[in-house]
C-alpha cells in the first residue's frame, strides 16, 4: 500500500487524479473506471476533468461502474447516486452515458439487479482502477462494519452513523434511505488498482484502521491491505493518527523517478 500525504485536500485530488490517469492510460483499449460518490473524490474528478480538457487524457471510450446506490430513490431523484455520478463524473469527464453503470436501486427484483451488476462488470473485462472514499466508520462502498470480506454486490442496511453522515444531503435524517445496493468487498478487491482519497480529521481513525489496523470486518477498508496495488492519497488531517506517518512521507519524497506518477 502506498500512502501519499498532501498538504491540502486540493493537492490530494491532483495527486490522486495523476495516479488514476496513469493507470487508465496504461490499459490497452478503453479504460474501465470504478467510481465513488460523496465529497471525498470531488477534487480528484475536477483534476481528472482538467486533464481530459487539456487533451492529456482520452476517456472517450471509457466505461464506469459506480460503487453503490440507495434503494428506493428513483434514478431521477437529485440525491440518487445515478444523478450524482452523472453530474460529477459522466458530464465533466465526457463519458458516454450509455457506458456509465449504477446499481439499479429501484429495480423490482433487487437480488437479480445485484447479479446483473456483477455480470456487467465481468462483461466489461473488470475494473482497471477503482476510485474510493472511506466512511468515518471504515466502510468502503456501503460495506458497513462486519461486512463479509468476500462479499459481492448485494443489498445492505445502512449503519446509523452512515445515515447521519449523509443526512447533510437530505431535508431531514428521516429522508435518508435505510437500504442500499453496494458492490461487495470481494467485488472491489477484483479491481486491478485502487486509489482511495480521504480528507479531514473525521477520517483519521478510519485511515489509521485501513492502513495500520488489523485486517478486520470491523474496519471494512482494512481488506485493502490484501490488495497488491493500492494508493491512499490523504491530507494532513486524515493522516493525523498514522503511527508511521513520517515513514510514508519519507518514502514518497524518495520515490525513484521511474515509480513517480505526479511531480
Ligand atoms: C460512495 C461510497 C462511500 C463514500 C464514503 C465517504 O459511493 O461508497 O463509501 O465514499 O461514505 O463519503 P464522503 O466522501 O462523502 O465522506
Amino acid at each position: 500500500m502506498e500512502i501519499v500525504i498532501c498538504s491540502t485536500a486540493d493537492e490530494a485530488g491532483e495527486v490522486a487524479a495523476a495516479r488514476v490517469a496513469q493507470v487508465a492510460s496504461q490499459k490497452e483499449g478503453p479504460a474501465v473506471l470504478g467510481v465513488a460518490t460523496g465529497s471525498s473524490p470531488l477534487a480528484l474528478y475536477r483534476h481528472l476533468a482538467a486533464r481530459v480538457q487539456r487533451g492529456d487524457l482520452d476517456l472517450s471510450g471509457a466505461s464506469a461502474f459506480a460503487l453503490d446506490e440507495y434503494v428506493g430513490l428513483p434514478a431521477s431523484d437529485p440525491q440518487s447516486y445515478a444523478s450524482i455520478i452523472n453530474e460529477t463524473v459522466t458530464v465533466p469527464l465526457g463519458l458516454d452515458p450509455a457506458r456509465v453503470h449504477v446499481p439499479q436501486g429501484s429495480a423490482e427484483d433487487l437480488r437479480q439487479a445485484c447479479e446483473d451488476y456483477e455480470a456487467a462488470i465481468k462483461a466489461a473485462g473488470g475494473v482497471n482502477v477503482q476510485i474510493l472514499g472511506i466512511g468515518s466508520n471504515g466502510h468502503i462502498g456501503f460495506n458497513e462494519p462486519t461486512s463479509s470480506l468476500a462479499s459481492r454486490t448485494r443489498i445492505k442496511t445502512l449503519n446509523e452513523q452512515t445515515r447521519r453522515d449523509n443526512a447533510r444531503f437530505f431535508p431531514t435524517l428521516d429522508d435518508v434511505p435505510q437500504h442500499c445496493l453496494t458492490q461487495g468487498l470481494g467485488t472491489i478487491m477484483d479491481a486491478r488498482a485502487v486509489v482511495l482519497v480521504a480528507q479531514g480529521e473525521g477520517k483519521a481513525d478510519a485511515i489509521a484502521g485501513l492502513v495500520e489496523g488489523p485486517v478486520s470486518a470491523m474496519c471494512p477498508g482494512s481488506v485493502l491491505q490484501l490488495h497488491r496495488t493500492v494508493t491512499v492519497v490523504i491530507d494532513e488531517a486524515a493522516a493525523a493518527k498514522l503511527t508511521l506517518r513520517d515513514y510514508y512521507a519519507h518514502t514518497y519524497a524518495h520515490k525513484p523517478a521511474w515509480q513517480r506518477f505526479a511531480d
